[in-house]
Order: structure tokens, then C-alpha cells, then sequence
């Protein structure tokens, strides 16, 4: 279970995660406020930060009450406020920074879509179109500023991403690695930083690919990086060595998942690699965040959060062979397949 619940009265552990929403939405105010970034240079009084984070001062001081509780943030013996150190991922600088996944993962239509759970465990589709008449991927294409911060957050993690892929397979022999569903490229950027002489492609949206270039050229690889837009049920770019799709399959119930990967196999020629990093989920009753984002899985796409053995089915029925799971650093894994 998530919570200790050692010593604690019989209610209180189911109390407590009841109110674990509420927590969320304290890290939220943080990254909303800009917090972290006010603490960044060091620490200060309450009413410093309140007057760098136009707050009012008291309920700040409530507001970090609560963030040193959940262990964000600590107060000093002279009453400043400092970062803890799992406080500086909410900073924007950070490498690797949640603030943009605290922002996106948590804006209002995300919650909003999470009221529908009880209705999509019925019936087993998605809340967000039932609730914005939008499917998720239109409805960013639809608000850029939600668009864009979507696409901040997931750049946060594929730091991570791109060092368990590396971790688990060497880039050295691979000639051109395509990226399907890329976004902002930062795996790519990571891959080709680390791997002199590897050449990309990354695909997505083409409403991504401006806020791509701009980062890929920021990194100082675009020019070893081409940039196509499209659909990948559509097509996807011929001619790579590998393919990698990082937390793509997820986000598709099985039959988009393995139109996608279909859409993939076409474009590969035999012998060519696919690898999907993404988070397996691991049988028994442990505690594991996979297991709440296989729910926002569901609330969002109807999709969901896989263990290795659906992940093997997937990429069978989209005519793969060879597919070996090959787990890396918690909670990432690598699920490979050859293009026979
Ligand atoms: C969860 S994000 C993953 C981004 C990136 N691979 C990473 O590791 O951070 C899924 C990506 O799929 C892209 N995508 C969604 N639908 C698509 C489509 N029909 N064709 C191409 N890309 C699509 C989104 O734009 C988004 O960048």
C-alpha cells in the first residue's frame, strides 16, 4: 500500500487515501505558484516568498504547512522555508522536473475526466469524450496552451526514457533510429547526443513538430534529425534500423495499439528492430504507480497499462516475432521485437 498505516487508527490509513487527491492538488498550487522556482536560489522567510509569489501571506503559510507535511518543502530553525530534495523536482530548471506534469496532469479537464471513472469502469470507455465531446489528442489540437503544456510534461520524463533505453540496448550498430510518436524529441536529442553517428527521424502530430524543432535545434542535433508529420495509423517513416515508441502503445486499446504497430511493420524492412519503452506492469499486489496511471489510462483513451505477456500478444497480432521483455531501472522496461 502506498501509505504507511503502521500504528495508525483503524480508519485513518483509509482516510488518508481518500484525501491523497487533496494532497495533489497542494503540489499543484506549488507548481501553479511557481514555489519551488521562488526557493530555488536558497531559502526564505514566509513573507518573502509571498511577495516573490504575489501570495497572500497567511494562506501561503497554510499552503507550506500542508507542502512540508507531504515532505516538499522543511522550515528551518530561523522560520525560512527550503526545498527538500524531492521538493527540487518541482522547480522548473530541474532536470528531469515534474512542475510541467503537476500543471498538465492535473489541469481541469484532466479532472474533470477522472469524475467519469465510475461510469468508464461500467462500461469500459473512456470519460474524456464522454465529458468534453472530444477525443484527448483533438482536444489539445483544439487548445494549443493545453497542447503545449501537455507536450512540456511528457519531455519531463523522456530524459529517463531515453537512459533506459540506453541502458538496455546499444545504439552503436543502429544507422537510423525512428522515433513514432516523438514529441518534443527529447529521447531522440538524448539518443543522438550519446550515440555519435546515429542518425533520427521522429514522427508525430504535425501541431507537435514546431516546439520539436525548436528543441531539437536548442540540443544541437537537428542536423541529424529529420521531421515528418503525420498519423501513425496512416503511415509511418520507412528506412529506420530501429523504431522506438516510448509510452505511445499505452495510451491505445488494442486494436489502435496494433494498427499502430501494423502501421510500424509496414514501414520496416526485415531484420529492423521496434522497441517500446514503457512501464510493465508486475503481477501481485504491490504497490505500484503503474497501476493508477492504467486507470488514467482509461479515464483519458480507454487504453490501458500492460504486463510483458500483453505487450508479446500485441506485437504477434501486428506480425512480429522475437519479442523479448527486458526490464531496466524501475518502472521502465524495454519490450523488443525484430521485423521478421
Ligand atoms: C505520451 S506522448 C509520448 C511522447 C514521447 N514519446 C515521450 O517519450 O515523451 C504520445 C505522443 O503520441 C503522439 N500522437 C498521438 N496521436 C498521434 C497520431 N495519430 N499520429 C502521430 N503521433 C501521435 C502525441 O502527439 C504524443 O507526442
Amino acid at each position: 500500500m502506498v501509505l504507511e498505516t503502521e500504528g495508525l487508527p483503524p480508519r485513518e490509513p483509509a482516510l488518508r487515501l481518500l484525501s491523497a487527491g487533496w494532497a495533489s492538488h497542494a503540489v499543484r498550487a506549488m507548481a501553479a505558484l511557481g514555489l519551488a522556482d521562488h526557493l530555488a536560489a536558497g531559502p526564505r522567510t514566509p513573507e518573502e516568498l509571498a511577495a516573490a509569489s504575489r501570495t497572500h501571506a497567511p494562506t501561503l503559510a497554510r499552503l507550506l504547512r500542508t507542502l512540508a507535511a507531504l515532505g516538499l518543502c522543511a522550515t528551518d530553525g530561523d522560520g525560512r522555508v527550503r526545498l527538500t530534495p524531492h521538493g527540487e523536482f518541482l522547480r522548473s530548471d530541474a532536470p528531469d522536473s515534474v512542475r510541467p506534469y503537476a500543471l498538465a496532469l492535473l489541469a481541469p479537464h484532466v479532472e474533470r475526466a477522472w469524475e467519469g471513472l465510475p461510469e468508464a469502469v461500467r462500461t469500459g470507455e473512456p470519460a474524456f469524450p464522454r465529458v468534453h465531446g472530444l477525443g484527448f489528442w483533438e482536444y489539445l489540437a483544439a487548445h494549443p496552451e493545453e497542447g503545449a503544456a501537455f507536450d512540456a510534461a511528457m519531455t519531463g520524463g523522456a530524459e529517463e526514457r531515453a537512459r533506459a533505453l540506453m541502458a538496455a540496448r546499444d545504439l552503436a550498430g543502429v544507422g537510423t533510429l525512428v522515433d513514432v510518436g516523438g514529441g518534443q524529441g527529447r529521447l531522440l536529442a538524448a539518443a543522438l547526443t550519446a550515440t555519435p553517428g546515429l542518425r533520427g527521424v521522429l514522427f508525430d502530430r504535425p501541431e507537435v513538430l514546431p516546439g520539436t524543432e525548436a528543441f531539437l535545434t536548442g540540443a544541437g542535433v537537428r542536423d541529424r534529425c529529420e521531421l515528418v508529420g503525420g498519423d501513425f495509423f496512416a503511415a509511418v517513416p520507412a528506412g529506420g534500423d530501429a523504431y522506438v515508441l516510448a509510452v505511445v502503445v499505452h495510451d491505445w486499446p488494442d486494436e489502435q495499439a496494433v494498427a499502430i504497430l501494423r502501421a510500424c511493420h509496414r514501414a520496416m524492412a526485415p531484420g529492423a528492430r521496434v522497441w517500446l519503452v514503457e512501464r510493465v506492469v508486475r503481477p501481485g499486489d504491490a504497490f505500484d504507480r503503474t497501476k493508477l496511471l492504467d486507470l488514467l489510462m482509461l479515464v483519458l483513451f480507454g487504453a490501458q497499462e500492460r504486463t510483458g505477456e500483453e505487450y508479446r500478444a500485441l506485437l504477434e497480432a501486428a506480425g512480429f516475432g522475437s519479442v523479448t521483455v527486458h526490464p531496466v531501472e524501475p518502472p521502465w522496461s524495454i519490450v523488443e521485437a525484430v521485423r521478421p
